[in-house]
């Protein structure tokens, strides 16, 4: 069966010493238990993914919330799946809605991050979403196919099997706005239909799609209830080590 997986992201967020302490009570808080099967993954800045993995030490999965398009070279500023890999990180977030929005990242350069990631066994957390206005025109399917199919061009079965989907609609990223449990089912069957048209029905079964979009400990159960909602990729409550256990725990 495909995983329950409850990711936080911490986006630009915490001090050094502010995001150990945070690894350090998600940790703690995790040993009290979660709901069999359900695995946990944070996703601290660059800066302090070293420190983290030390501190979780394999309990808890670590992801980067983004990677470079190579693996080195002249790229002043960037930071590659390589490095990400090397500093004991599993996952990495790819075409996060903030990425795509505020840096431009095009469908094509985030293709190749996702190839990148696998090639050096990273499993990417491959978001897509639609903003407000292309929800209120109706074409929100059309645009999360479009992120997909073009995301993961070039992908063999053996290689998206590995890759774990991300919905989150931008109008409900921070928002305090959470699509309704049947928007978020709607979505999620949709995309997995998708994924069946392009691979199998055995693939599609299992893939983990997570939600994400205001997902908070008062909102979470009615979310995760649904089918084809396999957990959740957490922005702001994952800040706080027992709101995102309480998400966790949700399932
Ligand atoms: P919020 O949970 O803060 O809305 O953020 C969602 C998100 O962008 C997770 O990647």
């Amino acid at each position: 069966m495909r995983r329950k997986i409850v990711a936080g992201n911490w986006k630009m967020n915490t001090s050094l010493s502010e995001g150990l302490k945070l690894a350090e009570e998600v940790k703690n808080d995790a040993e009290k238990g979660i709901p069999e099967g359900v695995s946990l993954v944070v996703a601290p800045p660059f800066t302090h993914l070293a420190g983290v993995k030390e501190i979780l030490a394999g309990s808890i999965g670590l992801s980067a919330q983004n990677c470079a398009t190579d693996d080195s070279g002249a790229f002043t500023g960037e930071v590659s799946a390589k490095m990400i890999a090397s500093a004991g990180a599993e996952y990495v977030i790819i075409g996060h809605s903030e990425r795509r929005m505020f840096f431009r990242e095009s469908d094509t350069e985030l293709n190749k991050k996702v190839k990148i990631a696998l090639a050096n066994d990273l499993t990417p957390i491959f978001c897509c979403g639609e903003n407000l206005h292309e929800r209120e025109k109706g074409i929100y399917k059309e645009i999360v196919r479009n992120q997909i199919e073009l995301g993961i061009t070039g992908l063999t079965e053996d290689d998206f099997v590995k890759v774990i989907i991300a919905y989150e609609p931008v109008w409900a990223i921070g928002t305090g706005k959470t699509a309704t449990p049947g928007q978020a089912q709607e979505m999620h069957a949709f995309i997995r239909d998708l994924i069946k048209s392009l691979y199998n029905a055995e693939t599609a079964s299992m893939t983990s799609i997570l939600y994400g979009g205001s997902c908070k400990p008062s909102n979470a159960r009615e979310i995760f209830e649904n089918s084809d909602v396999d957990g959740g990729l957490i922005g702001g409550a994952s800040l706080n080590a027992g709101d995102f256990l309480a998400i966790a725990r949700s399932f």
